[in-house]
């Protein structure tokens, strides 16, 4: 049985979905479940469990507010790193798999062209710097484990940019939108099936995996509001003029290299994905 953390989020409901489309028995927890901040409650719950496989999709995913709040910042790193490392060392004690999703942010965005994966980590924020040592904590205590660095996720069960592009087009006429962070959407639909293929294989090490080609939140945010029709208008502007307290990567976009080398499909293009979306997300309104 594989266990998946995160079960109410984006990607951990599209992972249990797919793995039962495969008939391979799971369980879906979240936080009401197991609180991945106890220690304790970690190990015993696995190890009581007895899992053939632990896909950890859980995380503290609230970038902004990392950044400002001590309380939130704690929170963050406690989730984000601690829980990773409890879940990790449950996995070595019972010698399972363990698939670690990790993100983008874990580089400064410096780079031009794509980011390999032997290229050195710098995050930016504290998110980043959470699913940085979240990594560190899997690369200590594990032989048998997976990190898939992904980026700009979107799923049915979660709320993401596209959804708030679709709201606020619907009620502005212009929304301010920056041009200048490039990196590649990805739909959980299409990172779960991916997983999924990855973690039946003993091909273990760190994967980049997104939908194929780039875009920035400006273009992405066009090809929605195209997509859905509503006219409202985007107003490109600067990371610099876009008042955040988080300083994001420009360049977020990641070479699939380890995925192709390891046989793996690549994922569809961005826009094929968001079109997709729509439509399952305008499908699931009709039911
Ligand atoms: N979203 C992105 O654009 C993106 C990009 C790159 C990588 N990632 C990574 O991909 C993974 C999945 O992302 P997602 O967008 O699917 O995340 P999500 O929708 O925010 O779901 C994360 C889930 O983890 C739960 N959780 C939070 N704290 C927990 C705790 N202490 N114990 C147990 N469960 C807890 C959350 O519950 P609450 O909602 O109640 O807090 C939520 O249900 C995360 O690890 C994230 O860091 C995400």
């Amino acid at each position: 049985m594989v266990l998946v953390t995160g079960v109410n989020g984006q990607l951990g409901y599209d992972i249990v979905k797919e793995l039962d489309k495969r008939g391979i028995d799971s369980k879906g927890i979240d936080i009401q479940d197991l609180d991945l901040t106890n220690k304790t409650d970690v190990i015993n719950f696995i190890t009581d469990l007895k899992p053939t496989c632990v896909i950890h999709c859980a995380g503290y995913t609230q970038v902004d507010k990392a950044e400002i709040e001590d309380g939130e910042t704690k929170k963050c790193f406690d989730i984000n790193y601690r829980g990773t490392e409890y879940i990790a060392i449950a996995c070595k004690d019972l010698d399972i798999k363990m698939v670690y999703i990790s993100t983008d942010y874990v580089f400064d965005g410096t780079k031009t062209g794509e980011y390999e994966i032997s290229d050195n980590v710098n995050p930016l924020s504290k998110y980043g710097m959470s699913k940085m040592q979240g990594e560190r904590a899997i690369l200590e205590h594990l032989n048998k484990y997976f990190i898939i660095r992904t980026s700009w996720l979107f799923g049915l069960n979660g709320n993401n940019f596209i959804n708030t592009m679709i709201n606020l087009g619907k009620e502005k006429e212009v929304i301010d939108v920056v041009f200048d962070q490039l990196g590649s959407p990805t739909y959980t639909v299409d990172l779960a099936c991916l997983i999924c293929d990855v973690v039946e294989t003993n091909k273990y090490g760190i994967y980049h995996a997104t939908n194929e080609g780039f875009c920035s939140w400006a273009d992405l945010a066009k090809k929605v509001l195209e997509i859905k029709n509503i006219s409202c208008k985007i107003n490109p502007i600067s990371s610099k003029e876009y008042k955040s307290v988080t300083i994001r990567p420009l360049n977020s976009r990641l070479s699939k290299r380890s995925l192709e080398s390891g046989g793996f499909s690549l994922l569809p293009n961005w826009e094929d994905a968001v079109k997709r979306y729509l439509l399952s997300k305008d499908q699931r309104k009709e039911v």
